[in-house]
């Protein structure tokens, strides 16, 4: 049974759901964004200008080999991580040159995030684990508990509320990520394979749940390896070699061939 999500999105204007419409700016607006590390003796270009607008409101995947630059994407968009150059506009105001406060600041007013790996606090039950970002906001204990309790519900897990994370499934683990994600009333959710730890069942539960939130009006972003996962996404973008090779609607988006083109069958 997939949860009641029934979620205030502050800010939500009418629906702008869907790709169809011409893009001006989204949302997310990336504009030439290159990225590189620094490594001995130079520097690994990862990024090699990225052009993307997301809407508010939409659900994409981010496809593409390991090592294309899929989590630095996610890490520039989600404000985790800088980049040398391009622009990034988020809700229309310019992110270059933020400083980590201001970053941080932003991260905690619009994004929300989930892992693979759940990044759960191991020595804090689930209810404590989605209370946490609220204490950062400064929200009074008692009133963090209530929304805690009221979101782990949503996620139909308010009776594993007293559970430590070794104490819970891997899609409860998920559960409880997502909705630590969601306390904060954020506009987009980043997702870096949520499902990479999951069995195809519980895979197919957690997209459920995302699917919910994106149906509240809340953006989602998905990195993934799986292309049944990318399906269930409105739209799949798919990277190779740190730019875009293809971005479209999910379905129409085909498998690459080794070399990343895209096949003729
Ligand atoms: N902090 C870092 N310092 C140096 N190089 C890095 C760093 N993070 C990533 N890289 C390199 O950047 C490239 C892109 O990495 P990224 O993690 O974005 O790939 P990915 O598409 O998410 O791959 P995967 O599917 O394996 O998660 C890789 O070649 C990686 O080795
Ligand atoms: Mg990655």
């Amino acid at each position: 049974m997939g949860p009641n999500l029934d979620l205030d999105v502050v800010g939500m204007g009418a629906s702008r759901k869907g790709n169809s419409g011409p893009y001006l700016r989204g949302m997310l607006a990336l504009s030439g964004i290159e990225k590189a590390y620094p490594l001995a003796g130079g520097s690994l270009p990862v990024l090699k200008g990225i052009d993307l607008n997301i809407e508010q409101g939409e659900m994409v995947a981010i496809m593409g080999s390991s090592g294309s630059g899929k989590s630095t994407l996610l890490n520039v968009l989600g404000l985790l991580d800088g980049f040398d150059s391009g622009g990034y506009d988020l809700d229309g105001v310019n992110m270059a040159g933020l400083s980590e406060k201001q970053a941080a600041r932003y991260r905690s007013q619009f994004l929300g995030f989930v892992f693979q790996s759940f990044n759960l606090i191991s020595f804090k039950t689930a209810l404590e684990n989605v209370a946490l970002p609220l204490f950062y906001q400064k929200v009074p204990r008692r009133e963090r508990q209530r929304r805690a309790m009221e979101m782990l519900g949503k996620m139909g897990m308010d009776d594993r509320a007293d559970h430590l994370p070794s104490e819970l499934s891997g899609g409860q683990k998920q559960r409880v990520a997502i909705a630590r994600a969601l306390i904060t009333s954020p506009r987009v959710i980043l997702a870096d394979e949520p499902t990479g730890a999951l069995d195809s069942t519980t895979s197919h539960e957690v997209m459920e749940v995302l699917r919910e939130v994106n149906a509240t009006g809340i953006t989602v972003i998905i990195v993934t390896h799986e292309a049944d996962i990318a399906a269930q996404c409105d739209r799949t973008i798919r990277l190779h070699d740190g730019v875009i090779i293809e971005d479209g609607k999910s379905g129409e988006v085909v498998e690459p061939t080794a070399h990343g083109a895209r096949s003729q069958d």
